[in-house]
């Protein structure tokens, strides 16, 4: 009789344990590694058991490498994986955050802060499914997604990452997970992993837990609170995912009253595991052990102790495997790791695995090509934009509202940072890590779809800045300006100003005090909006990081389509009243915010509505 683990029919638990039984101290230490593509080689990844290979943000096998490349790439590594002793497959990791999105050519949709202005779980469900094929068309299994948390304070540098500063819109929409790896059936076991076929990925709920919370929104900082509060703000979207079957759980770089989050037994073990009954496995995330003491990748015997020991059952190395692996073998040899701990983490992992159909299907579904980037998929993306636009003022005159805008306009001038600029559309984690600027990938741009929707008699004038000394706005029936933030992501984004960047306010003045000024506002979060600007412009619209289907923004500006979106954060009206967020059962005559959570026009509102 062949290997127990080895039969598709035999009970998962059972593969599991016979798996387990037949492995060394080597090849269990080798699954608990994460090693990135660059330091990988089918030989390594066969000679040192290793058990899962990940892109960082941006990590590609060559420039617009499509698809196809990224399956060539991942299935050479597994095939060095499946010639190791016992050919336990390897999963490979994105960040497949906002669709595949370090793949040229795929689908981008809308960053998860526009995805909570949309209130729409299903919305993000289907794109959960779609991102999952994509991300399954390019060989990779495993997706870091969703980022659940609770962002109580824009200055962080990942508050685009956050559907929300309110734990509820979370909660609803953790429905990505069921997108990712499908629906567990009903009586689905609690706590255990679920996957549904070979068009699923596994999803990672991150980063666990308060990484929203922190003192100032500093990334990696410090959450400060009770723990009943913790739970009731930051845990809360766990347990919806957990629900849902969630394989794996990614440790978060901050800290919880000062303790490390990657070292925090009670968290990790006796909460998650032990209390919430989790099954998967934890990840720890990107060199967390390397920054758990100074200087950088000091005491990394002692990062191993404690963030394994703590309940970290794969860490994401992810380059220095030789050393991490060398050490981590001593330390389970000289019984500071126990083999109990490392029996449980493997478990997991080889749980996850089966349960995801590695061991059967390790290979590319090559037949996934032809749907990645397709009208389709593009198509629930512009949905998904449309969705998440919030419209904040609609004309200086309640009465003479300036949308839904005229089609038929003779000439109309479409200028400003983010008007023709797919990178910024699409914001960080995207093409490259930090994101960037210009025709990154395939898309459309506001000023392509603009020039999409007007009639063939319109003309449209676009002007990347105009200038003080020569524009004179003549002519115009009314100008789009689209201003807003450049990529950047993680503690690159932290901000303590919140000022639209490249001069936009001054540029949106110069050109609203000649003509009929709509303001489009790609951000990933709230932003500092002068009175004075704001009383010039004729109409404001907020984005987001709407990705790279522009014309769900000329759908609803022109008016064939409804506004829906709701503000997911309170929007302030200076930093000085940081943090600001709900629940705020009254606000005194100080702390006013400029738009209160929830706030959002609809075509025909005006203005001044509710404030
Ligand atoms: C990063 C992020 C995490 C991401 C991981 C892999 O530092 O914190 O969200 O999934 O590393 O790129």
């Amino acid at each position: 009789m062949d290997c127990i683990y080895k039969d598709p029919n035999a009970p998962i638990e059972a593969r599991v344990k016979d798996l387990l039984s037949r492995m060394t101290i080597h090849e269990k230490i080798g699954q608990m590694t994460q090693i990135e593509r660059s330091v990988a080689t089918p030989s390594a990844i066969k000679d040192r058991f290793i058990g899962s290979v990940l892109s960082g943000g941006g990590s590609k096998p060559f420039d617009k490498a499509t698809s196809a490349d990224w399956a060539d790439m991942i299935d050479g590594f597994q095939n060095g994986a499946l010639e190791s002793r016992l050919g336990i497959p390897i999963i490979y990791g994105v960040d497949a955050v906002h669709g595949n999105n370090n793949v040229y050519g795929t689908t981008i949709f809308p960053h998860n802060v526009g995805l909570g202005a949309t209130r729409d779980s299903e919305l993000v469900r289907k794109i959960g499914e779609v991102t999952a094929l994509e991300v399954r068309a390019s060989g990779a299994q495993y997706a870091f997604a969703p980022c659940v948390a609770v962002s109580r304070d824009p200055r962080w540098g990942r508050s685009y990452e956050s559907y929300s500063e309110d734990t509820e819109i979370v909660r609803k929409m953790t429905s990505l997970v069921s997108g990712l790896q499908g629906q567990p059936p009903e009586g689905h076991p609690r706590g255990y992993p679920f996957l549904a076929g070979r068009k699923n990925v596994l999803a990672s709920a991150k980063h666990f837990v308060g990484d929203g919370g922190t003192e100032n929104g500093t990334n990696e900082g410090n959450t400060i609170t009770s723990y009943d509060d913790l739970e009731r703000i930051h845990l809360a979207p766990y347990l919806d995912c957990i629900s849902q079957g969630v394989c794996t759980v990614m440790a978060s770089y901050s800290s919880w009253n000062g303790k490390r989050l990657h070292t925090n037994h009670f968290l990790l073990t006796e909460v998650l595991k032990n209390k919430l009954g989790f099954k998967g496995f934890v990840i720890s995330d990107w060199e967390a052990l390397d920054r758990l003491y100074e200087p950088y990748g000091s005491n990394y015997r002692k990062s191993i102790l404690s963030t394994v020991n703590a309940g970290i059952d794969m860490v994401m190395v992810p380059f220095r495997y030789e050393l991490f692996l060398e050490e981590f073998l001593s330390l389970v040899e000289s019984g500071e790791i126990s083999m109990a701990r490392i029996d449980d983490a493997v478990e997991r992992i080889l749980r996850v695995k089966f349960v995801a159909g590695i061991f059967e299907y390790p290979l590319t579904d090559r037949s996934l090509l032809d749907m990645v980037g397709c009208k389709q998929h593009r198509e629930l993306a512009r949905e998904a934009v449309r969705k998440s636009l919030v419209l904040l003022k609609n004309g200086k005159n309640p009465k003479r509202p300036l949308l839904p805008l005229d089609k038929k306009a003779k000439r109309i001038l479409v200028a400003g940072t983010h008007a023709d600029n797919l990178g910024y559309q699409c914001g960080g984690w995207t093409i490259t890590w930090e994101g960037t600027t210009g025709r990154i990938t395939e898309g459309t741009t506001i000023l392509d779809a603009i020039k999409e929707v007007v009639e063939a008699k319109t003309e449209v004038v676009y002007e990347l800045n105009p200038s003080a000394d020569t524009f004179s706005g003549e002519d115009f029936s009314f100008a789009i300006v689209a201003v807003g933030e450049g990529p950047y992501v993680e503690s690159g984004g932290d901000d303590p100003v919140l000022k639209i960047p490249f001069n936009g306010a001054e540029l949106v003045s110069l050109v609203a005090e000649k003509v009929p000024t709509l303001v489009i506002l790609v951000t990933g979060r709230p932003l500092v909006l002068e009175p004075s600007m704001l009383e010039r412009i004729e109409g404001l619209v907020v984005a987001w990081l709407p990705g790279t289907e522009g014309r769900g923004i000329t759908d609803v500006i022109f008016g064939d389509y409804a506004f829906h979106g709701r503000l997911p954060m309170t929007w302030f009206r200076s930093v000085d009243q940081l943090p600001i967020h709900r629940p705020r059962e009254n606000y005194s005559s100080s702390d006013q915010p400029l738009f209160p959570f929830g706030f959002g026009l609809t075509n025909t509102d005006s203005y001044g509505a509710s404030q």
